[in-house]
């Protein structure tokens, strides 16, 4: 497995692999990787020829005051990992091989990136799309995977590679969650012992919430008791609590048996945690 950080040799390397291989697929991440990543690489293996891994902690998608300087960097041990998993080809280029001098485009997407992470974070789907736009466009993938942890990221993801005709095929891979339920995340790794284990309210009042929707219960009631189930659990601030169409994203007061996902984010200490739920 190959690490590269240049772009005239990514496009190389990623032509030959097409021709001795045949589909490629792209998994972007940033690095920091865990069993939720690994999940998307399997699946990229069974639905393409060849893997490329994208490690790249995007600047243009933190805020000021978030955690860019912070966010987990582990560049040796991922590659141990991906090279374990099979991966061809692992793109790590540097801040300026993706941004450089002079940069001046943006990419704004409306719609799924409006309310939600979108309310709570100014800027950071512009970021996402603009980096994974980028991705796109490096490597000529035929198909990019998405965990569906982020599922307003993915959202996001699927509209702009529509509405620009990227060609490429998005896959949604499924949450996955430790023993206990929490879900996989880079950030998991700046929780406190204490707060690991009061992080476990936001997957226990997603689940107590979907269980409620289900039976009929009126959904501004169920939305509200379960900020409240956060708050008196330890969790600093609720971000958001929503019931969403699992397409559009719009906000669903009444349950109507369509498919619909809850979505959360709220703080811990110093860490932000989202998760959802299909229902
Ligand atoms: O989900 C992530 O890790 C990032 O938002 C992504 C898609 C790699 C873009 O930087």
């Amino acid at each position: 497995m190959q690490i590269i950080n240049e772009l005239g040799p990514l496009r190389d390397k990623l032509s030959a692999l097409r021709a001795a291989k045949g589909k490629v697929a792209l998994v972007p991440t940033m690095g920091a990787l865990h069993a939720g990543h690994m999940a998307l690489v399997t699946a990229a293996r069974k639905h393409a020829d060849a893997v490329v891994v994208s490690i790249f902690v995007n600047p243009t998608q933190f805020g000021p005051n978030e955690d860019l300087d912070a966010y987990p960097r582990s560049l040796d041990r991922d590659a141990e990992m991906l090279a374990a998993a099979g991966v061809d080809l692992v793109w790590a280029p540097n801040v300026k091989a993706v941004y450089p001098p002079g940069f001046a485009t943006n990419v704004h997407i409306d719609g799924p990136s409006e309310g939600y992470c979108g309310a709570a974070r100014p800027g950071h789907f512009d970021g996402v799309a603009l980096v994974v736009a980028k991705l796109f466009n490096q490597t000529g993938a035929d198909i990019a995977l998405f965990g569906e942890k982020d599922f307003q990221q993915l959202a996001v993801i699927r509209q702009m590679a529509r509405d620009l005709d990227f060609g490429i095929d998005i896959v949604g891979v499924p949450i996955v969650r430790d023993a206990d339920g929490l879900a996989l995340s880079s950030r998991n790794a700046y929780l406190s012992v204490e707060e690991r284990v009061a992080a476990l309210a936001l997957p226990q009042t997603l689940n107590k919430a979907a269980n409620q929707i289900k039976n009929g219960a009126d959904i501004g009631v169920v939305l509200a008791t379960s900020k409240e189930a956060l708050l008196a659990a330890g969790f600093a601030r609720v971000d958001y609590f929503a019931l969403a169409d699992a397409k559009s994203l719009a906000p669903i007061d009444h349950y109507d048996g369509r498919e619909a996902r809850l979505l959360a984010a709220a703080k811990i200490g110093k860490t932000r945690l989202i998760d959802n739920l299909a229902i």
